[in-house]
């Protein structure tokens, strides 16, 4: 049942070991001023930054620097963002490195010259920019695969004095403009990076996968990306510079969370928003944080979707269902699951992650409760999935 909607990608996107040369197509389009946006040096190491600079000097244009984005960009770290993008007078922001620092571009973007606390008008009361504001643009140059932030309107922002870590998925006019997609720009990520990320784009998938009862063609998209990320991932795992198995896992990234498999479905986010909870009061790692909630709260509502989990199962883990009942199948699907990530090496306790059974209660305080899946949770059930994820 697709139902009505619109859909629209405006983000151009450069593919591949040449992608880097779309800055030239790109740069002339934009005034003179460019914000160049990083994290904490990796593209100072591996050489990438030298090449953009590089880039943005060919083509005339005046750079200002914003450095130090943190992983799970602060509130904190925006404000000064939006300093700097005024004082630049900023007409791109220039975004290399990870979902962080590409969330944080957007963040920028649309806050600099919004004149209100961007924090509790996008993040608290979920308001939309004015059809008259400013919004600067942003380009991409993806280092880090998982988000889908290249390609997409969401800006995670955390709150560190409130513990708390919200997302805001913008609309087409804070997507960015365009994104460099070079699969080796990811080859220098620690491996505890990669597999984050991959395991990221698989929750992403399972997030608008696990809804609805109905025939509906994007569940079939999604079991052909789930499909090709186990493969690739087996591969990176053992050979991490495997061009191949890499460009896949960018390409499956970006395609798990640009829009188009969720249309014309409900979608369900809980995963993400317990994961998020969990990175509000430990800061830890985006897709460790997922993983390590993941198959308690799958088990949880496994009843309320028995069916879906069955059809996981068999499409996506090969589980033959012949002569056994739906549950039987689901859970040799989720079991199918669960063996994967921990030979993956994918963090399965919070207690991985530093969180003590004294921290669960604020932990689900913090916890948004979505509505969209095969169970809305309780405060004792997110509370009750916490426990068992510790
Ligand atoms: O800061 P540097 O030095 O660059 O190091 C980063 C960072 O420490 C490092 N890194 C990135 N590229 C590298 C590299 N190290 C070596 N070589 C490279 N090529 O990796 C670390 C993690 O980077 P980060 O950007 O934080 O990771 P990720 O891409 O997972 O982004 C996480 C953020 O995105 C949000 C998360 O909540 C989190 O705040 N998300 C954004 C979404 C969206 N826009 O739609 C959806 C996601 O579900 C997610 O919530
Ligand atoms: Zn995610």
């Amino acid at each position: 049942m697709l139902g009505n909607f619109t859909y629209c990608n405006p983000t151009k996107l450069y593919f591949g070991k040449d992608a880097l040369e779309g800055l030239d197509e790109e740069l002339p389009k934009y005034g003179k001023n460019v914000l160049l946006v990083y994290g904490g040096g990796s593209i100072k190491k591996n050489g990438i930054y030298d090449r953009v600079v590089a880039i943005l000097q060919r083509n005339g244009k005046t750079v200002y620097e914003d450095p130090g984005v943190m992983p799970n960009p602060t509130t904190e770290k925006l404000k000064e963002g939006c300093e700097r993008a005024l004082a630049a007078d900023a007409d791109l922001i220039l975004a290399v490195g990870g979902g962080s620092v590409c969330d944080y571009a957007k963040a920028v973007s649309v806050s600099a010259h919004c004149g209100e606390d961007p924090w509790e008008k996008y993040y608290l009361r979920f308001e939309e920019p004015a059809d008259d504001l400013p919004i600067i643009p942003v380009g991409c140059v993806l280092t880090m695969v998982g988000t889908g932030s290249e390609m997409n309107g969401g800006s995670v922002i955390t709150n560190r004095a409130q513990k708390l870590k919200i997302g805001h998925v913008f609309g087409e006019r804070v997507f960015p403009k365009f994104s460099v997609l070079n699969p080796e720009f990811t080859f220098t990520l620690p491996k505890y990076q990669m597999i984050s990320g991959i395991y990221d784009i698989m929750s992403h998938i399972l997030e608008q996968y696990f809804s609805g009862t109905d025939d509906n063609t994007s569940d079939y998209l999604m079991e052909g990306l789930l499909r090709s990320l186990i493969h690739s991932a087996e591969i990176a795992a053992k050979a991490p510079l495997d061009y191949e198995a890499r460009s896949n896992i960018m390409w499956i990234a970006t395609w798990a969370l640009n829009t188009l498999v969720a249309k014309g479905k409900t979608t369900d986010w809980e995963v993400h928003m317990l994961g998020q909870a969990v990175g509000a009061h430990t800061d830890a790692t985006h897709g460790m944080t997922l993983s390590a909630v993941s198959m308690p709260y799958y088990r949880h509502i496994l009843p309320y979707g028995t069916a879906k989990f069955a059809r996981y199962a068999a499409s996506v883990w090969n589980v033959d269902p012949r002569g056994k009942s739906e549950m039987q199948t689901a859970r040799e699907g989720l079991a199918a699951m669960e063996a994967w990530m921990t030979q993956l090496g994918l963090v399965m306790h919070l207690s991985e992650l530093g969180v003590t059974e004294g921290m669960l209660e604020g932990i689900a305080k913090s916890t948004l409760v979505m509505d969209g899946g095969y169970k809305v949770l309780t405060a004792e059930e997110i509370l009750a999935v916490l426990k068992e994820s510790l």
